[in-house]
């Protein structure tokens, strides 16, 4: 992989979005050019908040946030993940003030078209968050599809079920005709559904151990976690909460950890109804009948290889 590449991260701060730039600030503290905020576990101001105070926290005012969408395509959800994440996205942890301004002034889907042209074949957009910020930007500027290097997704569940609505996943439940927008745009798009994020998973000695670290960082995520990991006690057995929106930035920066993905055409289901935000893929391999759609341009992370909760720890422990 092209060591020239330049990371931009699009989130919707809430936990797993925090040990997600701490991992970037961490292992990729040269290329992490940019952060945008979108709707999604908080609303988009909160989510701009929130990125700014955890990127001043690990003294890195240096990296702009913007401020993307506040809302659906078809403005029907503002962002709402308190269940998971806390009133506050960040499992009621204050964490400093910022001394910026929660936005840059920039909007975010100006900043993606503009930095994406700016730099042609070198931007990987790590979408962590609903899709809306980047199917605003396709729609400013289609051309810059051919131009980004690849976008890669936390969105949809394959073979697992989904975790917002039995079939689909959170981020692509919040906007599906977002998701889709962007899964047709031609982009190079790597997704990594549920079948590999709720593989990876952090302890709650895992969690003690970064409350445990001299890094500030660290102490503020595992501060955080707790809320994240009382509401995964109704989910896996034991303390352990997935780490989906980490597990993502890390296969944007290298694929050692991959042990299985498919090339294969991705469908959003559209329509009212329970399957309303489902993403559908071909895995038919020899059985294929008829119906199928030809040019599949998503890569689907299907599995990784068990373990990434050690390496975001230590990616964690090493912040300031
Ligand atoms: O479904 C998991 C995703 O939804 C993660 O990105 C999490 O942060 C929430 O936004
Ligand atoms: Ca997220």
């Amino acid at each position: 992989m092209s060591d020239d590449r330049l990371h931009i991260l699009d989130c919707d701060t809430g936990v797993d979005d925090a040990m997600a730039i701490g991992l970037l600030l961490a292992e990729a503290p040269q290329t992490f050019v940019g952060a945008t905020a979108v709707f999604g576990n908080v609303d988009v101001r909160r989510a701009a908040l929130n990125t700014r105070s955890l990127l001043e926290l690990a003294g890195r005012a240096d990296i702009p946030v913007h401020l993307g969408a506040a809302s659906s395509l078809d403005g029907a959800f503002w962002g709402s993940g308190h269940r998971v994440h806390g009133e506050n996205g960040v499992g009621g942890v204050q964490l400093p003030n910022p001394t910026g301004t929660a936005g840059d002034g920039e909007p975010a889907p100006s900043y993606l078209v503009r930095t994406v042209r700016e730099n042609p074949g070198r931007v990987v957009i790590i979408a962590v968050g609903p899709l809306t910020n980047l199917a605003i930007a396709l729609s400013m500027d289609p051309g810059i599809a051919e131009l980004v290097a690849e976008i890669v997704i936390m969105g949809g569940a394959v073979r697992h079920p989904g975790n917002a609505t039995p079939a689909a996943e959170a981020n692509v439940w919040h906007d599906p005709e977002a998701a889709d927008r962007v899964l047709r745009s031609g982009a190079r798009v790597r997704l990594v559904p549920l079948d590999a994020t709720m593989q990876q998973r952090m302890t709650g000695d895992e969690q003690t151990e970064l409350a445990g670290s001299s890094s500030r960082f660290a102490q503020a995520v595992a501060q955080a976690s707790e809320h994240y990991l009382d509401f995964y006690t109704n989910v896996f057995p034991g303390r352990q909460c997935a780490l989906h929106d980490p597990l993502v930035a890390a296969l944007a920066l290298d694929s050692a950890l991959v042990t299985s993905e498919v090339t294969t055409s991705i469908e959003v289901q559209l329509a009212p109804g329970p399957a309303r935000g489902q993403t559908v893929a071909d895995l038919r391999g020899l059985y294929k009948g008829p119906v199928h759609r030809e040019g599949h341009t998503t890569s689907v992370v299907l599995e990784t290889e068990a373990g990434f909760s050690r390496r975001l720890v230590e990616a964690l422990t090493c912040l300031p």
